[in-house]
């Protein structure tokens, strides 16, 4: 069986909490872990499960004026951040306007404010939402993973629970596979 995660960050958290869910996706599927802005086109083609995965911007999926946002953010003196290969975009959002070859099943996170979801919004819920439109059956909820409000750093012990995460939809995903005889 074979998995993609496709996931969009500007600061590195969302790729670390990807690169740890695609660890444990290993447990039962076969992993390909790939930034939103070098998905091939035929990359998807044939696949099992996606996961897809991005930051929380302005409670949602990011948008080119909030990529700038966090472009300018990380060219402010001593801010310390450094910005991911490819962090202007396109998006999440953009990638899916072009998103064909949709496989069975999905699951949907995001990286937010380690605040309550009420205050800081979650883009996992609307990821899920474009997925489901897309004909992917969910096979997890949406998930959220925390970084700090100051400097973007992850939270102590996110990247272990995204990876025991990762695990938990290893193990649902090749059920559902089994399930629809993929
Ligand atoms: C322009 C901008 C808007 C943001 N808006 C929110 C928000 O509404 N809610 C939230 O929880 N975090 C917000 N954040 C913080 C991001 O969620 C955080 O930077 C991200 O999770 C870090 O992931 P990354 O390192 O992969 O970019 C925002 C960050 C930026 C740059």
């Amino acid at each position: 069986m074979r998995a993609v995660v496709v996931y969009e960050s500007m600061f590195g958290d969302t790729r670390q909490v990807a690169e740890a869910i695609a660890d444990g996706l290993g447990l039962n599927f076969e992993v390909a872990t790939v930034p939103v802005d070098r998905v091939a086109t035929d990359q998807l083609r044939g696949i099992d499960l996606l996961v897809v995965g991005g930051p929380t911007h302005v409670r949602g999926m990011s948008r080119p004026k909030t990529r700038e946002g966090a472009v300018d953010q990380a060219a402010q003196p001593y801010s310390g951040i450094s910005l991911e290969p490819g962090a202007a975009g396109p998006g999440l959002r953009e990638w899916f306007s072009t998103l064909t070859d949709a496989p069975p099943h999905a699951a949907a996170f995001d990286t937010r404010v380690q605040l309550s979801p009420l205050v800081t919004g979650r883009a996992a819920p609307k990821i899920a939402r474009v997925l489901q439109r897309n004909g992917c059956h969910l096979i997890a909820e949406p998930e959220s993973f925390l970084v700090t409000s100051k400097q973007p750093a992850l939270v102590a012990g996110e990247r272990e629970r995204a990876r025991a995460w990762g695990e938990s939809l290893a193990v649902t995903g090749a059920h559902a596979c089994a399930r629809s005889g993929a």
